[in-house]
């Protein structure tokens, strides 16, 4: 079997890739280990850069975005008793951010996909890549009714997250890793009930960092900071909205969280990650599978997307035989990484508690934290790091 670039891996980087070349009509093949519905349901990341959003527009990807989207011009900082807006409209000239779920960008693709008969193989086992340094790369896996396939390709895109086999099918010598691990870890819940605020809430607060987030006007998503090694079953439903409550809440101010039942609840470990190059050979990698951030930041659904952006025009020059964009694609994108990898280690440093800081380190958060709510400058760099720095960090479809 041939195809142009064989694909690993059904999240957002693999499917948008694939959408993005088939838009310049270069054929991919799609494996992914997990089944569709799996696909669907995982819950994760829920807010969209700027040029995210105009990249699914670009695409044509963006009815259900553009209907059901939630368009946020900001969002708010609380520390000290206190709760702060930050305008990112007013500070960065009109770029806003737009709460719509992974999930729902995730069906979106799938949806696409399958409608113009792309081969996007689910629940599929057994995936290789090899031949990495040749012409003619091959991928090879066990469909879902035991049949072994080998597909030779043109390239290899490597979107199969951070536990998948295509970084490991690089020889380790020629890596550069750089990691850092967190003290802590986030208690997520999703709940039917109508978000309490009308944008995000950031809360930096004595027992522990908490994020009251939204899904739509009628489901809520919201995290608490908790051990790195925390047990779920520790955490019982009545527990976690207490905690909500305390770290989100404002004495005397009459503002209420608003509970409801939880449909969905997990433990996330933190953890920043940088692996390049991006590439070797006839691979690339895209997505969590080079690089994580702690989701402080709301960064890694973007920076996975924003890699593809870049990897897509990348292939199709490589295929009618010029390099060029190919060679730069992982200083490319490690641009952005880094950038995002620096914002997010910011956000997440300055608004957790550090388990025995002491002081002179509390101090310092705390001098940190009103300083970006009482300086233009400082909450300016907040707002376009958030709202998606795009400098020489730009993307082009
Ligand atoms: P993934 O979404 O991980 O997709 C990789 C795909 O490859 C998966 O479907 C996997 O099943 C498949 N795969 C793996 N190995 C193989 C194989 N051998 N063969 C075939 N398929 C394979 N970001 C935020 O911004 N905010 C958040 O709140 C947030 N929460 C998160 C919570 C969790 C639990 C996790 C893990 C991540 C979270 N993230 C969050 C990060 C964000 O969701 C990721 O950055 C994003 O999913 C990256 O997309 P991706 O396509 O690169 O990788
Ligand atoms: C969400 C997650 C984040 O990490 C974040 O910074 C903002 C929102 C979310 O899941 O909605």
């Amino acid at each position: 079997m041939r195809t142009q670039v064989g694909i690993v891996g059904a999240g957002p980087a693999g499917l948008l890739l694939s959408h993005l070349l088939a838009l310049r009509g270069i054929d991919s093949v799609l494996v992914e280990m997990r089944s569709r519905a799996y696909c669907e349901a995982r819950q994760r990341a829920g807010v969209l850069e700027d040029g995210s959003v105009r990249l699914l527009r670009e695409a044509g990807v963006a009815d259900r975005l553009d209907s059901q989207g939630l368009e946020h011009g900001g969002i708010y900082l609380q520390f000290a008793g206190e709760r702060h807006h930050i305008d990112f409209r007013e500070l960065t000239g009109g770029r806003t951010v737009t709460v719509y779920a992974q999930t729902e960008v995730v069906k979106d693709l799938i949806a696409k996909r399958l409608a113009s008969g792309a081969a996007v193989h689910f629940d599929v086992t057994g995936t290789e890549v090899d031949e990495l340094t040749s012409d003619r790369p091959v991928l090879r896996f066990t469909g879902a009714d035991g049949v072994r396939h080998e597909i030779s390709c043109d390239a290899i895109a490597g979107c199969d997250g951070f536990h998948g086999i295509c970084r490991a099918a690089i020889p380790a010598e020629l890596l550069t890793i750089r990691e850092r691990d967190y003290p802590y870890a986030w208690l997520g819940i999703l709940a039917d009930v109508p978000p309490s605020t009308d944008e995000l809430i950031y809360a930096h607060h004595h027992n522990g960092f908490a994020l009251h987030s939204l899904r739509s006007l009628t489901v809520s998503r919201l995290y608490l900071q908790v051990e790195p090694d925390e047990q779920i079953g520790n955490w019982p439903d009545d527990r976690i909205w207490a905690e909500l409550a305390t770290r989100l809440g404002l004495p005397g101010s009459g503002w209420t969280l608003r509970r409801g039942p939880v449909l969905d609840k997990g433990i996330t470990p933190m953890r920043s990650f940088v692996s390049a190059p991006m590439r070797y050979g006839r691979l690339f990698l895209a997505g969590d599978a080079a690089h994580i951030v702690p989701p402080t930041g709301a960064k890694g659904l973007n920076l996975a997307m924003a890699d593809v952006a870049v990897l897509a025009p990348a292939l199709d020059s490589l295929l009618h035989g010029d390099p060029a964009l190919a060679d730069a694609y992982s200083d490319t994108c490690l641009n952005r990484v880094w950038r995002s990898t620096h914002f997010s280690w910011w956000m997440t440093t300055m608004l957790h508690r550090t388990p025995e800081a002491d002081e002179m380190e509390a101090e310092l958060q705390l001098s940190q934290l009103r300083y970006v709510v009482s300086s233009r400058a400082a909450a300016t760099s907040l707002a376009e790091n958030y709202t998606g720095y795009s400098g020489p960090y730009r993307r082009t479809l």
